[in-house]
């Protein structure tokens, strides 16, 4: 029987409890599969950070590099602070870029029943997924950004490679080609702006070549912002530069019941790992009620990418059947109705 290493980041805030509920999903499929998981904990984040001064301590990272997949919740707490300003218990950059894993996978799904900002949007017709580059372009600035030793100005450079962009591009295709949707790539960029931007659409365009079963399509990232609300079935796959992707995924999460229903997969080609795109959300942690949805869905992707995508579809069909049979219900603002135990009962009880 195949045991697929699993190292477990608890995370900040709401982290562990979204984390531990959702392990009862993965643990349930596990036992009625043809695989094994050997789960093991490790700390990061804002605490580990206060506790040993570093949030990332050099034994984790080393788990994370030898583990078949990670498991993340989120990290991060608004008052732990570098002395630059910026928050210590962030790992993206650390892991993103440790790691090498150039693509942040994040689908944009309207499950039934689910309350979604937008009116007269049906399941069906927001079903897309967020390519997002997730080693370089403005984020390639993490940690290396200029301030002025005037104090008068700070700067941080967005960087567009060759190699980075083709290969963000070409995982698109292939995503719109594995995905039963629409068979179309958007490029969303600020090409008529910026000349690292009109680059990337330049090597969208010759990636795109190789693709003649894909349909392409181009739009300027404040256009898209604005298509993402009018229009949202214009989308199957969308590839972008990093901090696009990061503010348009939001911006997706919005349109389908909130960032607590989002999932989010970090890959590369030899390591990956699987969070929930929102953040540690304190001011809510231990009072039973974090949503552990996008938790449970990125367990899904997690075993897509170990190769039981049989068992992934099985977490998001359940998810899906729970909220056709109305055992899962999401107020207006994304939060669970019934809590968060409640919910993975819901999906638990699917299986
Ligand atoms: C995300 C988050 C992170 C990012 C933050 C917490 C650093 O917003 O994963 O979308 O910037 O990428
Ligand atoms: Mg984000």
């Amino acid at each position: 029987m195949k045991t697929y290493n699993i190292a477990v980041i608890p995370g900040d805030g709401i982290g562990p409890e979204i984390v531990s509920t959702a392990l009862q999903v993965l643990q349930k499929i596990a036992d009625t599969e043809n695989f094994e998981l050997t789960l093991t904990e490790y700390n990061a984040g804002a605490k580990t950070y206060q506790a040993v001064g570093d949030a990332l301590p050099p034994d984790t990272m080393t788990a994370c590099r030898s583990a078949d997949a990670i498991f993340k919740g989120p990290t991060g707490l608004p008052e732990v602070r570098l002395p630059d300003g910026t928050e210590a218990g962030v790992l993206g950059g650390r892991l993103r870029r440790g790691l090498d894993l150039y693509v942040n996978l994040r689908p944009v799904k309207l499950y039934p029943n689910v309350p979604t900002a937008l009116a007269n949007r049906k399941p069906g017709e927001i079903d897309w997924v967020m390519v997002r580059e997730n080693t370089e372009g403005l984020y390639a600035s993490r940690d290396n950004g200029i301030v002025a030793n005037t104090d008068q100005a700070a700067t941080d450079t967005l960087m567009v490679t060759r190699l980075g962009t083709e290969r963000i591009v070409r995982y698109a295709f292939e995503e719109a080609r594995r995905r039963n949707g629409k068979k179309k790539v958007t490029c969303v960029d600020k090409s008529n702006v910026l000349r690292s931007l009109a680059f990337f659409r330049r090597i969208f365009t010759e990636v795109a070549e190789n693709y003649p079963d894909i349909e392409t399509d181009f739009m300027y990232v404040d256009a898209a912002a604005q298509a993402l609300v009018l229009e949202p079935d214009r989308f199957d796959v969308m590839v972008t530069e990093n901090l696009f992707g990061d503010i348009l995924s939001d911006l997706g999460g919005a349109t389908i019941g909130g960032v607590g229903v989002c999932a989010g997969a970090n890959i590369g080609d030899h390591a990956a790992y699987f969070e929930p795109i929102h953040g540690s959300a304190p001011n809510i942690a231990g009072k039973g009620i974090a949503n552990p949805l996008s938790a449970i869905l990125s367990l899904g992707l997690m075993l897509n990418y170990l190769g039981e995508a049989g068992a992934g579809q099985r977490i998001e069909t359940a998810v899906e059947t729970a909220f056709i049979q109305g055992t899962i219900i999401l107020k207006p603002d994304g939060s669970a109705q019934s809590g968060t135990q409640a919910v993975a009962e819901a999906v638990l009880a699917q299986l």
